[in-house]
């Protein structure tokens, strides 16, 4: 028997340095969407990209760093300036599953923030209107 602290999921999976590599490869995957690129402020995505670095690693147990810098994590009402319909949550789930692809977690952890991260997506489409298309410049 020992006294040794539970073991969080953040700590299962690898820690700070999968949660980045994780995220990294989901923005390389944003930054090739035409749909989901234009909503993401261009001239900071690498504080979007720290941002959601540092969400994720609290929920799963990590250092509460986000909740410091940024509050209390609200995100339907974060979220509720973009237009997340269907179709870009869809995206935005795509490119979360090619980054997890790329990391190779064991099944059952995989399944986990898998499962998690879909319910997540769910929850925050705000609109099943069709994405507005970029005006005409004349
Ligand atoms: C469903 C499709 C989604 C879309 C289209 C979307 C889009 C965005 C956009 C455009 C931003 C602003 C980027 C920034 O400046 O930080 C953002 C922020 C953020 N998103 Fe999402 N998101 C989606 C799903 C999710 C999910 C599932 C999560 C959590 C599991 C999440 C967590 C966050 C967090 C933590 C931020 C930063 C909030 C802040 O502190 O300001 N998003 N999202």
């Amino acid at each position: 028997m020992t006294d040794a602290a539970p073991v969080s999921f953040y700590d299962e999976i690898g820690g700070h340095e999968v949660f980045v590599r994780l995220v990294h490869y989901f923005y390389e995957g944003v930054a090739t969407d035409e749909v989901l690129i234009p909503m993401y402020p261009a001239h900071d995505l690498d504080g979007a990209e720290e941002r959601l670095t540092m969400f994720l690693e609290q929920y799963w147990g990590g250092p509460n760093t986000y909740s410091q810098r940024r509050g209390h994590p609200r995100l339907r009402m974060r979220h509720a300036a973009f237009h997340v319909n269907p179709d870009a949550r869809d995206r935005w789930l795509s490119h979360m599953r090619d980054a997890m692809d790329r990391l190779q977690l064991a099944p059952l952890h995989d399944a986990t923030l898998w499962d998690y991260l879909q319910r997540a997506a769910h929850s925050l489409v705000n609109t099943f209107e069709p994405t507005p298309t970029p005006k005409e410049t004349s």
